[in-house]
């Protein structure tokens, strides 16, 4: 099965990074295909730790190729900085491709991104502020600026000095703001063309090739399903499809040429920014939980909200996804609580939902339906095989596998690469 699809089956920060890392170190191929700066992933080699943010995560690996594709939002100022750090701590970036295709972010998206969330007052979405909303509108509405126009200066400069135009006008009529000089925008983008020029390209035929070559390719999540443009808890959402879909429209590749789907779960749930969160924990475990699993976001530094795991969720990311396996991480972070509490379904007036519900609404009013287990006090970071967990461990595995009707294909017990139970071959 040489093309592999990992997706986040929460609100994001479900841990993907140290799934793609490890799975990264065996593809052949990495594809990075929605969302942009808003996503972080942190990978730990030995004492090292990296963050990345656009480059895919398996740049640390010098041989495999790693995309960022047509569907993702580039900052290219946040791009560089992010190359000019792996250089400095030896990571070669000689592997990494851009899409020609892949939209650019521009300083008017950012700006519009903060004035339109201070303007939605207490409905704020809770947005990184990154300009990813404005740059996918600007998508959709067929007025972006992509990499490929970026290396072409008289074409930029026409869409870009238009687009100004447009967005000035916002900005002051509006919002009463500052306008932006396009010339200024112009020079600054120009020199950041010149810095990226050798990396853009075709990527949807480089992938293509890659996997009519039969290699092991691997499209890396970013955000997660409930964050879906389609499919999360809109509008508390992101502005791209970080969906299996998703990844195809975001890679150029057709649904067909993928094998399978891995879905990335944490042991517990976490979610950033507003909207509606039925396990949330707004205690002393909640913080612990907080606490033990660094849950401070690796993009905006934000605590993250803290709740139980929810089935409810991840059964709806399997329909969503189609996941065929599960990667659960953090389980080592569960450990020392007395007693561990699993939502099985919502309590929604006098009925029980078992399905994710369609509207936010009655998603708004649901109560969490709990069983409860006991946990396990002992360290699990050492613990390398299933046989070994505690049996506490062990039986809250098996009740998640039950309750989602899907096989785990790897548990995490520890953020370094080492920290890894695998239980199945991901590429086979
Ligand atoms: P935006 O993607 O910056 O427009 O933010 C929209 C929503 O998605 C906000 O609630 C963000 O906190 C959330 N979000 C975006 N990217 C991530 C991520 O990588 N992890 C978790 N939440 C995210």
């Amino acid at each position: 099965m040489p093309v592999v699809v990992l997706v986040g089956a929460q609100w994001g920060d479900e841990g993907k990074g140290k799934i793609t890392d490890f799975l990264a170190s065996q593809a052949e191929m990495v594809v990075r295909t929605t969302g942009g700066n808003n996503a972080g992933h942190t990978v730990v080699v030995g004492d090292e730790e990296f963050k990345v943010h656009l480059v895919p995560s398996g740049v640390l690996y010098p041989a495999t190729l790693c995309i960022i594709a047509n569907g993702v939002v580039i900052d290219p100022k946040v791009l560089i900085d992010e190359i000019d750090s792996l250089l400095a701590k030896g990571v070669t970036v000689d592997n990494l491709r851009i899409s020609a295709n892949a939209h650019v972010i521009m300083p008017y998206h950012v700006r519009l991104d903060e004035l339109e969330e201070e303007s939605k007052g207490d409905s704020k979405i809770g947005t990184t502020k990154r300009g990813i909303g404005p740059a996918y509108m600007d998508k959709a509405s067929r007025i972006g600026i992509r990499m490929g126009d970026l290396l072409e200066e008289k074409v930029f400069r026409q869409k870009l000095m238009r687009n100004v135009e447009t967005k000035n006008r916002l900005l002051q009529k509006v919002y009463g703001a500052e306008p932006f000089e396009g010339e200024e925008i112009l020079q600054e983008y120009l020199v950041y063309a010149q810095r990226l020029r050798g990396y853009v390209t075709d990527t949807s035929l480089l992938v293509h090739k890659t996997v009519q070559e039969g290699k092991k390719v691997l499209f890396e999540g970013a955000q997660g399903t409930l964050l879906d443009l389609d499919h999360g808890t809109y509008p508390y959402v992101t502005s791209s499809n970080p969906t299996a879909a998703g990844a195809c429209v975001g890679g150029g590749i057709g649904p067909s040429r993928v094998d399978k789907v891995i879905g990335v779960l944490k042991a517990y749930t976490t979610r950033v920014g507003a909207g509606p969160f039925p396990t949330e924990l707004l205690d002393a475990t909640g913080e612990q939980i907080r606490q033990k699993g660094r849950e401070f976001g690796t993009t905006t530094g934000r605590a993250r909200r803290c709740g139980w795991f929810d089935a409810v969720i991840a059964r709806y990311a399997v329909r969503i996804n189609g996941i065929d396996a599960f990667a659960i991480t953090k389980l080592d972070v569960m450990g020392g609580l007395d007693k561990i509490k699993l939502c099985t379904g919502y309590r929604y007036g006098d009925q029980i939902l078992s399905e994710f519900p369609i509207s936010q609404e009655v998603l708004e009013s649901c109560k969490p339906v709990y069983e409860e287990m006991p946990g396990w006090p002992e360290d699990i970071s050492g613990v390398r095989s299933f046989e070994e967990l505690p049996q506490a461990a062990r039986n809250y595995l098996n009740r998640i596998k039950e309750l989602t009707g899907v096989d785990l294909f790897l548990v995490a017990v520890g953020p370094r690469r080492d920290e890894t139970i695998v239980l199945q071959e991901a590429f086979s």
